[in-house]
């Protein structure tokens, strides 16, 4: 039996200052943008060399308290350097969360290695520690000083938090069951720049992590991402690597490796250096536009609204509404009314392992991430509709 009464209220609540057009997530310039995108035209560096990507790198580093950030094209390609950095050759098993993006597992076979899909909790919508601790004494060895799952017979180098929509991952809980089983911490932190664990910034816990800037995240800089790390030689690598392993000469080309092309051009950077001092700005709007949705929200009864973890400070990238379980039958019925109001809401990512190209690979039981799936719908999230709230 269709809901009725759910959906308008959902509907109501949704309806942000009576705007007839929501989309999930828009960016917002109100800042120095056209100034800065000017300015870089006109000092005809527009491209891999140029003032702005070195402004751009410090900024971030200055905001995350990485040690180094090393700008790239988008946040997969981010990724998938970090694993290359982290040692993540062929054949290697990658864990990875199942409700994720599915650059979180291109960037794995992109390096020919494997993804092994792991299920998330409740408290974070990320890997749950406990669980996974719990999964990897059944089918971790050592073998040569490193992990290998005991069925395959592979090695397993990596591990990738992925911080969703937003919400920490338990990251001390987390790195304490990596550093246990041998595993290298890269955090998938495309999502959550602007999210603090306990203080400290995501993407600054793995040995290296990705962040993405591309147009539907908190900042953008139109496509872009950055990897972040404190190690001095992998960041020089990062760099090096991004930059088709060209060694710096006056006129000779000398490449001293297979590097890619992935650096970040400058037009991209000068975006970014303006996006990103509006970023403390952009949280605050999104974390009261959190606020008045949870307000509502636990009004209604059926549905919940996602509220961060205990210990994080969460940049509520996206917003996420929780429909109980007796009510995800109508999940879809409240997708339809809402996009065909001009509300623009979305379901979940698919379970990356059940997608035809991943359906072969290791899974753990994937039991919350399959609930989850059925009952996450995505609200409009941009940081402006919290201005007249
Ligand atoms: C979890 C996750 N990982 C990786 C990416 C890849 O970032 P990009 O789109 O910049 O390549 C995204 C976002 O798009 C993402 O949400």
């Amino acid at each position: 039996m269709y809901n009725k009464n759910l959906v308008d209220d959902i509907m109501k609540i949704l309806s942000v200052n009576n705007e007839s057009n929501l989309p999930l997530h828009n960016p917002v310039f109100s800042g120095n943008e056209e100034k800065y995108l000017i300015d870089c035209v006109r000092s005809n560096f527009v491209s891999s060399v140029g003032e702005y990507v070195i402004k751009f790198e410090k900024m971030l580093v200055d905001y995350t308290g990485s040690k180094y950030a090393v700008v790239a094209v988008n946040g997969t390609a981010a990724l998938q350097v970090s694993l290359q950095l982290a040692g993540v050759e062929e054949n290697d098993e990658v864990l990875i969360p199942a409700l994720s993006f599915i650059a979180t597992a291109n960037a794995v076979r992109y390096l020919n290695a494997i993804p092994h899909f792991l299920d998330v909790g409740y408290e974070s919508l990320g890997i749950d520690p406990n669980d996974l601790d719990i999964y990897l004494s059944d089918f971790i060895e050592f073998h040569n000083g490193l992990a290998r799952n005991k069925f395959t017979r592979r090695y397993i180098k990596a591990i990738v938090p992925m911080h969703t929509f937003g919400h920490p991952v338990d990251m001390d809980a987390l790195c304490e069951v990596a550093s246990k089983f041998r595993l290298t911490v890269v955090e998938d932190a495309a999502e959550s720049l602007g999210s603090f664990y306990k203080n400290k910034h995501t993407g600054t816990f793995g040995k290296v992590s990705a962040l993405s800037f591309n147009g539907n995240k908190i900042i953008t800089t139109g496509g872009g991402g950055a990897i972040l790390t404190d190690d001095d030689e992998l960041a020089r690598i990062a760099k090096h690597i991004t930059t088709t392993a060209k060694i710096p000469h006056q006129w000779e080309y000398r490449h001293d490796m297979v590097g890619y092309n992935f650096r970040m051009p400058a037009i991209n950077a000068a975006l970014g250096c303006a996006q990103l001092e509006q970023l403390p700005q952009f949280v605050l709007n999104k974390r009261k536009l959190a606020d008045y949705y949870k307000r509502k929200f636990s009004k209604i009864d059926g549905v919940s609204f996602f509220s961060e973890p205990e210990y994080a400070k969460s940049n509520y990238w996206l917003n996420v509404l929780l429909l109980d379980k007796e009510n995800a039958g109508f999940r879809d019925n409240i997708l339809e009314e809402t996009n065909n109001a001009g509300i623009m809401t979305r379901p979940v990512w698919k379970l990356l392992n059940t997608l035809e190209m991943y359906q072969n690979y290791p899974a753990m039981p994937l039991t919350v991430s399959r609930d989850l799936e059925q009952r996450i719908i995505n609200i409009p999230s941009s940081a402006y509709l919290a201005e007249n709230l």
